[in-house]
């Protein structure tokens, strides 16, 4: 079948992107679904500062390639061997496809999932395949196995999650990428405890959402930082209860001040080695450091190694929320289940709360 897609071609291009135009519509071959694999009607993709990495040259994915990985939609028709999704069903996109055998998945860590990020480094389903292709035959690659930027994609079924068919594409995309990294930085990474301080560094879906998570884990403070101002009341609208105006106040003096030594833990969610020293200076002897934001692979961090250890801090990455994407998205789009099993209390996100980034 014929699906129209937003191409990337070439990586690095000047901004701004208005004029240098990287990205592509183009009209391309989509195969039918191969074994496990499931054709699905997108229903909304967003934009996450990940894409923007592929498309300046901080994510090195094989190209050209479909991009878009924060996606949701509709399963029009399943491959052989899928028995458990059918047409009409709602499903989530997982930007990792998690296999559910290797020693990562069989330690119940799927989000480091050793085929899944192998299959996302060759831009390729877990099957090894491609789907689309140009008229001339020539493959156009998936961005994370999802190809979120296409009207219709084929993808492995370990990319999806189903989900209730009642929730509004344009909130259900929200948990894809931004809810499940946020909200799952601090529940599933950090296992914030209730009562204690959080600091949460970049305002963007992803930091947004951790901040609503540390509100849902009963975090307080939760002071939320940015350069741009104007994410500071949507910070307070999501449930920080103090900001910090990176860009005119010394965030590490003031989350000092307002914590007399610093936060338990701290999350950095811009992608900046900079920021995530920041982040750790902000934590008190003992905290937390987690790093969210996917920097440039060739840029290195510094930090004051003998704090590390004489004040016994902990430095911990978080990729996809140290997710299990099968549990956490249902369990975050609905509050019920999830406050009568764990405790943890979510509040439904809209997509009015992220500035309408979508
Ligand atoms: N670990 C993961 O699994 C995962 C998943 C998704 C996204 N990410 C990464 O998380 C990061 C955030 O993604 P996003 O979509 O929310 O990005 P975004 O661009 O929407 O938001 C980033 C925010 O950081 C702010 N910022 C920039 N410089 C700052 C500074 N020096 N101090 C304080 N704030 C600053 C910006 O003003 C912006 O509000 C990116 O690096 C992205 O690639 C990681
Ligand atoms: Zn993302
Ligand atoms: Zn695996």
């Amino acid at each position: 079948m014929k699906t129209f897609a937003a191409v990337l071609q070439q990586r690095g291009l000047p901004t701004p992107y208005a004029q240098s135009r990287p990205l592509v519509i183009e009209e391309l071959e989509l195969a039918p679904p191969g074994p496990g694999e499931v054709l699905v009607e997108m229903g909304a993709a967003g934009l996450c500062h990940s894409d923007l990495s592929v498309i300046n040259g901080t994510r090195l994915w094989p190209l050209p390639i479909v991009i878009g990985h924060e996606a949701c939609g509709h399963v029009r028709e399943v491959g052989p061997g899928v028995k458990d999704l059918r047409p009409g069903d709602a499903v989530v996109f997982s930007f990792l496809p998690t296999c559910g055998q290797c020693p990562m998945c069989a330690v119940g860590r799927p989000a480091l999932c050793e085929p899944g990020v192998a299959a996302n480094r060759a831009g390729r389903l877990l099957s090894g395949a491609t789907r689309f292709s140009r008229a001339d035959g020539a493959a156009v690659h998936h961005h994370s196995g999802i190809a979120g930027y296409s009207q219709f994609t084929v993808a492995a079924r370990e990319s999806l999650v189903k989900i209730a068919g009642d929730l509004p594409m344009e909130t259900a995309v929200l948990f894809g990428c931004a809810v499940i990294t946020g909200v799952g930085a601090v529940v599933n990474t950090a296992k914030v405890a209730a009562g204690t301080s959080v600091a949460v560094f970049g305002l963007g879906g992803v930091g947004l959402s951790a901040v609503m998570g540390a509100r849902a884990a009963g975090a307080y403070p939760i002071i939320a930082v940015d350069s741009l101002a104007a994410k500071l009341p949507l910070a307070l609208e999501c449930g920080a209860t103090h900001t910090v105006h990176a860009g005119s106040d010394d965030p590490v003096l003031a989350i000092r001040e307002l914590t007399r030594g610093g936060v338990e833990t701290a999350f950095e969610a811009v992608g900046d080695p900079e920021v995530i020293a920041r982040a750790f200076a902000a934590t008190r002897r003992g905290g937390r450091t987690v790093t969210i934001g996917l920097p440039h692979p060739e840029r290195n961090l510094i930090l004051p190694a003998l704090t590390l250890t004489a004040e016994e801090r902990v430095l911990q990455g978080s990729y996809m929320g140290s997710s299990v994407p099968s549990r956490d998205i249902p369990r975050f789009i609905e509050p019920k289940n999830v406050s009568r099993r764990s405790g943890f209390f979510w509040q439904p996100v809209t997509t009015e709360r992220y500035g309408r980034r979508y």
